[in-house]
């Protein structure tokens, strides 16, 4: 198949030029800067702008894009309607999915230049934290907040959740998930968002057909599989009797392995890093336990590093999140990357359209109905 220049899933293939970010075993940078300068430097709010209008703000812009974060934080009547008429068992990806659809019908913006999506872009992130927010409490039978003025993004995003004014170790741990989590250049879901851009088709569906490709296991689902496997454990040894096994049976185990990063992913070891910070004061040593016991064989014993999925599903539990809204959080981030490679498709305006090596029956006559 090789001689036909096709390669399963697209792998080392170049689909495309982008600015928005870099990927490769000697780092991750978002337009040029390094990752974990910024996740040390910035908050969210700033990867938002750096991605979306290309540059980190200034004091005056970045005053400017939390104001418009909050103007469009409230959700229309019916979004909040139909949210929460959703049956209660219903995946919170899928609400999202649906909600982020629907939404689109009460778009506040106007227009289709690139500024108008930029615009768009800054609704869009403010109303997705919104709609995981508010469905999360409906689930839990509580009535969605209004916004409170003043937070920073991932203070805002735990205040609508749990109706307090988080700590701020909390809300750097989920600021640092949302900067880490925010672009990763042509991974599956932003592909997908592009192709959809490529028809000239508009932002909100490019975003639902993201949504839906995220939600896959082998892609952003793979932290609330991650946590679903740490919470069997009760101690490293069942841990490592587990990961003996799972190697023996060549099972996949999420939360590892990555198509570019064959020696590791430098935001993994980012967060490990705050998540071992933040799990020495919270007296969760045992977890930290389990976790390397899964994470020392698969790294020495199979030469496959975690993802930044792996360390986030222990810094969500340990922040009391429910595994149900982790990849949503993802969505909430992933949307800045996503929006900023829609701008860039649109303005480089060509469509999707690859081949397909045919590998199916060879050339035949149509035969009768009586022949079948
Ligand atoms: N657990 C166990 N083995 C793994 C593994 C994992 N998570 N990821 C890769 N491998 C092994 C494969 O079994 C394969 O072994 P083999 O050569 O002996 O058959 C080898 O590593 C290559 O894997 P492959 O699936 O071909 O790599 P890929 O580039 O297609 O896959 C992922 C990349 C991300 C899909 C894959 O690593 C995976 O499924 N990870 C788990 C899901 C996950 O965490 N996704 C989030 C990604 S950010």
């Amino acid at each position: 198949m090789a001689e036909l220049g096709y390669s399963p899933g697209l792998a080392g293939v170049v689909a495309g030029a982008t600015r928005i970010s870099s990927v490769g075993q000697a780092g991750l940078r978002y337009r040029g800067y390094d990752i974990a300068k910024l996740a040390e430097t910035v908050c969210f709010e700033e990867v938002l702008h750096l991605l979306v209008y290309g540059e980190l703000p200034t004091r005056r812009q970045l005053a400017f894009l939390r104001d418009t974060l909050m103007e469009f934080r409230r959700l229309p009547r019916p979004v909040v309607d139909v949210l929460r008429s959703i049956p209660t068992d219903t995946d919170l990806m899928d609400v999202l999915r649906t909600t982020v659809s629907l939404l689109g019908h009460y778009d506040p913006t106007h227009g289709d230049t690139p500024d108008d999506l930029r615009r768009r872009s800054i609704w869009l992130t403010a109303s997705i934290a919104s709609l995981i927010a508010a469905r999360h409490r409906f689930v839990n039978r509580l009535e969605p907040l209004d916004p409170q003025p003043g937070l920073a993004h991932a203070e805002e995003l735990l205040f609508q959740l749990h109706g307090e004014t988080p700590d701020e170790q909390a809300a750097r741990l989920i600021d640092l998930s949302l900067i880490l989590y925010a672009e990763h250049d042509f991974n599956a879901s932003t592909f997908t968002a592009r192709v959809i851009a490529s028809t000239r088709s508009d932002l909100v569906s490019a975003i639902v057909g993201a949504i839906g490709a995220l939600k896959g296991p082998l892609h952003g689902g793979a932290n609330e599989r991650a946590m679903e496997m740490l919470a069997q454990f009760h101690t490293p040894d069942d841990a490592a009797a587990f990961i003996t096994r799972a190697l023996e049976r060549k099972d996949k185990v999420m939360g590892f392995g990555h198509r570019v990063y064959r020696n590791g992913d430098h935001r993994a070891e980012i967060l490990e890093a705050a998540l071992r910070r933040h799990a020495e004061t919270a007296g969760a040593a045992k977890w930290m336990a389990i976790y390397d016991a899964i994470k020392t064989p698969m790294v020495t014993e199979k030469g496959i590093h975690p993802n930044l999925d792996f360390p986030c599903a222990l810094t969500y539990h340990l922040l009391n999140l429910p595994v149900d809204l982790y990849t949503p959080l993802f969505v909430a981030s992933r949307v800045a990357g996503w929006c900023a490679h829609v701008i860039e498709q649109v303005e480089e305006d060509k469509l999707y359209r690859p081949l397909s090596a045919y590998v199916g029956e060879p050339p035949r006559p149509v035969p009768p109905m009586s022949a079948r």
